[in-house]
């Protein structure tokens, strides 16, 4: 587990399908829908803090921190997602070509207040080893927000008959283009919050998400499945001790 991979798992898929990715993310009703919403309120006020959206891919929820008067840092292991985040938010925002699941000198301690991950942490594998560098550049009052499939519906949909273990699975995705195998990361429920205690932090809000309701307008299927299958599970984990 505390193996760091020299590249990322999912970087060429990501590199590859970067232009797709990006035209469909602001749309895409899984996203603006359910995802967003659920990251969306679990976020602490952001104006005048210092964001790092880990993960960021094209920018869309940089640009939603800066329009909230955020003081936002990027970071993505994709050159081509990093371009994209650039065109988006143009000078506005420090962007990092890097890969999260290596130390990241050039962020310093105690740099942030608000670290935020959406759909990026299935990607890495040693949550120890990531959150400890988050607590790493978090002030002590500092909270990360983040999502991630749900282990429950991840596990059920391809049981291999070992839940227990941190297992690398693909995906094929549809909605980006053409088909793509997206690699990621499966792992139990106690591994996710064993790890974000190991490295410092509490658990403060735990939201296992539905869609709201202008999902059932564009995809009533989708949103019908939604409402009673759990596919997405978002946490708001705190420095242990900052005061709420
Ligand atoms: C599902 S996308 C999410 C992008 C963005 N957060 C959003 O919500 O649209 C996952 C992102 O994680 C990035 N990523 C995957 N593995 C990474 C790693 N090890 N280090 C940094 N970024 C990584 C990918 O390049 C991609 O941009």
């Amino acid at each position: 587990m505390n193996q760091r991979r020299s590249r990322p798992v999912a970087l060429d898929v990501y590199d590859s399908m970067a232009e797709a990715y990006a035209a469909e993310i602001e749309k895409n009703p899984r996203s603006v829908y359910y995802e967003r919403p659920a990251i969306l309120r679990l976020l602490p006020d952001v104006s005048g803090r210092r964001i790092l959206d880990a993960g960021c891919g094209p920018g869309v929820m940089m640009d939603w921190l800066l329009a909230h008067e955020a003081v936002v840092v990027g970071v993505d292991a994709s050159a081509n997602m990093i371009r994209l985040a650039r065109e988006r938010v143009g000078d506005a925002a420090v962007l990092h070509q890097a890969d999260l699941e290596q130390p990241m000198p050039f962020l310093a301690d105690s740099s942030f207040d608000v670290i935020v991950s959406s759909g990026t942490l299935g990607y890495i594998r040693d949550w120890v080893a990531l959150f400890s560098e988050f607590h790493r550049i978090l002030a002590e009052s500092g909270c990360v927000v983040f999502s991630v499939g749900h282990p429950c519906s991840e596990y059920t949909l391809n049981d291999t008959g070992d839940y227990f273990s941190t297992e690398l699975r693909e995906y094929t995705w549809r909605g980006f283009g053409a088909p793509i195998v997206v690699p990621c990361y499966r792992r139990p429920f106690s591994h996710m919050i064993d790890s974000i205690i190991r490295a410092g932090f509490c658990l403060e809000r735990l939201v296992e998400p539905v869609p709201v309701d202008d999902f059932a307008d564009v995809k009533p299927e989708e949103y019908a499945k939604l409402m009673r299958r759990a596919r997405l599970l978002c946490m708001r984990v705190g420095k242990q001790g900052r005061e709420l």
